[in-house]
């Protein structure tokens, strides 16, 4: 299927603010499992303006033609957030857009964090290529992917510190 991530940053201020009400209704649906950073629905001027603020390093919004299905991020720390809407799951959007993202950008690490409890997406994530990296406190676990051409050189070997 024919997925296209849209970066939300530097489009005009309308098809923004119509970005910004897609990630709130997304936002919207997130269970507690799912949610590190959000224990609470924040305004929507409050999520605005931290969209304005441009945390992450590229922020999109996953389109299958004209219909958003969810969105995607990466930090400046190469971490990967990945949300599809309820009534799109399972339908093979969130590895499309993940292949991409980790096709498209030109880095050897990518992290996932994710909460202990969200099983679906830790098992995601691992059928993905990613290994277990690290735990915070339980609140989060970390989980990283090393790109292929790191394992093409000789001279770099995977770090101790992971597990399976
Ligand atoms: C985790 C998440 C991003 C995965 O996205 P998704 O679009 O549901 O994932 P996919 O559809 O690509 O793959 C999920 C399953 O659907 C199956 N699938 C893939 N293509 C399919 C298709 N065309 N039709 C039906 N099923 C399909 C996959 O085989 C996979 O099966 P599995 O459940 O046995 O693993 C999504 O569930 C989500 O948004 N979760 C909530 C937010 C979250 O927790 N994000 C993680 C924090 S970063």
């Amino acid at each position: 299927m024919p997925i296209a991530l849209v970066s939300i940053y530097g489009s005009e201020k309308p098809v923004f603010e119509m970005h910004c009400r897609t990630l709130y209704r997304l936002l919207s649906e997130r269970t507690v499992e799912q949610s590190i950073s959000h224990r609470e629905m924040p305004s929507f001027n409050k999520h605005v303006e931290f969209a304005e603020s441009k945390p992450y390093k590229e922020w999109w919004i996953i389109y299958n033609g004209p219909r958003a299905v969810g969105a995607a991020y990466i930090t400046h720390k190469n971490e990967i957030g990945l949300f599809i809407f309820k009534e799109f799951i399972s339908k093979g959007y969130g590895s499309e857009a993940l292949k991409f993202i980790l096709n498209n950008n030109k880095h050897i690490t990518f992290y996932a964090n994710i909460s202990p409890n969200n099983y679906k997406s830790i098992n995601f994530f691992k059928k993905h290529g990613f290994l277990y990296f690290s735990d915070m406190e339980h609140v989060q676990y970390t989980y990283v992917y090393y790109s292929k051409t790191l394992y093409a050189s000789p001279q770099l070997s995977q770090s101790e510190s992971v597990h399976e």
